[in-house]
């Protein structure tokens, strides 16, 4: 008997959609050449044109819906003609902290032939794996506006770390870091200018170390961390860090890798109470959405972690050996260099599954 994987597609807008529908593709012809598991998917039309039509980006029962899956696979949110922070609120930061997704986990390394952004950095030195608190920090919400319209106006963004959501997501990258060869974990902090927030995330990291003591730890300042990202990328194995730290570091190692379109992510709850959810790191990306050219890369790379949190670790293995092989022949879209359109790399993409 086959196993079933009940996802749940949540392909929103912009080239979210185009990318999702590709990984789709990818992931059924993987399953039928693999032939021992099947993906279950039903697609739920959550987004910006949802959002025109009912008035919520998310309805009401949404995470009830959502509960019922065994993962989610989101491709973007956000359109030109709703404030970005309506969308981002209204839909995935909807269902990333109430799903309590705390782990959001960005691995980077360089394909085959596929050349880093910059000269300092050689295609060896970037194999990363960056972890991003995903629950709270700098975007837990808590804040408002005064005095509307006035010269006067105030407007509070409060950040929020807790001894729990440190705690949590240390011990994590730890985990992470203990699992790999090189064992080796750098803590990003700013603990020089946020003398509260980031100072209690030091003492977390201290803390939580002594129970990892096979891993090589040590801390970095966030800004030292861009430059240490371009100039002694070798350096560097897993990395943690608050919200938006790690969202601004990520983009970085990304283009750094190459490009933002084959940057992966996962949203997890590594208690697996909820579903965890699976999504390229890049957003609709309004100058390219409609033309059929974005990179299906991060869509399918996601897919991939999806299959391994799934249990289908093979199966995500081929994904991956299918991106190196495009990338080795060329078949890419343009921002890797290559010619081709996201039908045609998805259509080499299939191809190139082997079991
Ligand atoms: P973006 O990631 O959409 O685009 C940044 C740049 O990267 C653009 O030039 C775009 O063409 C390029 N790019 C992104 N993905 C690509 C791909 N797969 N292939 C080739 N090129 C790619 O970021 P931006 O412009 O800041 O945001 C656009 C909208 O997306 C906003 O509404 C924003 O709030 C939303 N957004 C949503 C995210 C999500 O749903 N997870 C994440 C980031 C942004
Ligand atoms: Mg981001």
């Amino acid at each position: 008997m086959s196993r079933v994987h009940k996802i749940a597609s949540m392909p929103g807008d912009g080239i979210g959609i185009e990318v999702t529908g590709s990984a789709i593709a990818v992931l059924n012809a993987c399953a039928e050449l693999c032939g021992d598991f099947r993906l279950d998917f039903k697609e739920l039309p959550y987004g910006t044109a949802y959002y025109k039509e009912t008035g919520a980006y998310f309805p009401p029962d949404g995470l009830d819906e959502v509960r019922q899956f065994d993962a989610v696979l989101f491709g973007a949110v956000g359109m030109p003609d709703v404030p970005d922070s309506i969308s981002l609120w209204g839909l995935l930061l909807a269902m990333r902290g109430p799903l309590q997704q705390y782990a959001n986990v960005r691995p980077v390394k360089c394909l085959k032939n596929i050349l880093p952004a910059v000269r300092t950095v050689a295609p060896k030195d970037i194999d990363w794996v960056l972890v991003r608190e995903n629950s709270e920090g700098e975007y837990a919400g808590q804040g408002g506006r005064s005095h509307r319209g006035f010269d006067w106006e105030v407007a509070t963004e409060l950040a929020i770390f807790t001894r729990h959501g440190a705690r949590r997501i240390i011990r994590y990258a730890f985990e992470i870091a203990q699992s790999r060869p090189r064992k080796l974990l750098t803590v990003v902090s700013k603990s020089n200018a946020q003398r509260y927030g980031m100072v209690l995330w030091d003492e977390v990291a201290e803390e939580v170390s002594k129970e990892f003591p096979d891993v090589k730890w040590d801390k970095m300042l966030v800004d030292a961390m861009t430059v240490r990202m371009v100039h002694k990328p070798h350096t560097l194995d897993t990395i943690v860090g608050s919200n938006l730290h790690m969202d601004i570091l990520s983009d970085l190692a990304a283009a750094l890798a190459a490009s933002i379109g084959i940057a992966p992510s996962a949203n997890i709850d590594p208690t697996r109470k909820s579903p965890s959810m699976f999504e390229p790191v890049h957003g609709s990306a309004f100058d390219i959405m409609g033309k059929g050219v974005a990179n299906p890369f991060g869509a399918v790379w996601s897919a991939a972690m999806m299959l391994e949190f799934l249990g289908e670790k093979k199966a995500g293995d081929m994904l991956m050996e299918s991106m190196e092989k495009c990338c080795e022949e060329g078949k890419t879209t343009e921002d890797l260099g290559g010619k081709m359109n996201t039908k045609q790399v998805t259509e080499a993409l299939i191809e190139n599954l082997k079991i």
